[in-house]
């Protein structure tokens, strides 16, 4: 199976939360490695262009409202088949229909504060990574 890399966000409620750790430890005793990594509170102008895709979407101002209302964590997960194995650990995007033991079924309350993002394949994922973090910022992790 292929190494992937993937973009990861825990989102302003985990960090709230602060269950940082307990979201790194679920990637790594999956495999996936953390090979960048920073804290960073979105500006309104980041977030909206981070999610330019969704902009047409009804949900868009609510979804840039609570992305910048607090510091996010991000960072790039590498290891076998990374893409859909953090969608897999993430669940379903609303946490009322997320699978027992993923991250939003434990640690979301609501589809709009869902605890995670991931990259939703390859061509999403080169675009999301790029988005924040320039290549020698990203280690090989092997
Ligand atoms: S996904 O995760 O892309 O498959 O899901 P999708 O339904 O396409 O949603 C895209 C992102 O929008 C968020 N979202 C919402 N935010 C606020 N309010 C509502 N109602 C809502 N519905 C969906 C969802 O969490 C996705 O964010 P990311 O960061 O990509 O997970």
């Amino acid at each position: 199976m292929a190494v992937e890399r993937t973009l990861s966000i825990i989102k302003p409620d985990a960090v709230a939360k602060n269950v940082i750790g307990q979201i790194y430890s679920r990637f790594e005793s999956n495999n996936l490695k953390i090979v960048a990594s920073k804290m960073k509170w979105l500006s309104r102008q980041e977030a909206e262009a981070f999610y330019a895709v969704h902009r047409e979407r009804p949900f868009f101002k609510d979804l840039v409202d609570f992305m910048v209302s607090g510091p996010v964590q991000i960072q790039v997960l590498e290891g076998e088949n990374a893409i859909m194995k953090n969608r897999e650990l993430m669940g379903a995007t609303d946490p009322k229909k997320a699978a027992k033991g993923t991250i939003r079924a434990d640690f979301a309350q609501s589809i709009d504060a869902n605890a995670v993002h991931g990259s939703d394949s390859p061509e999403t994922a080169a675009v999301e990574i790029a988005f924040f973090f320039p290549q020698m910022d990203i280690y090989a992790g092997r």
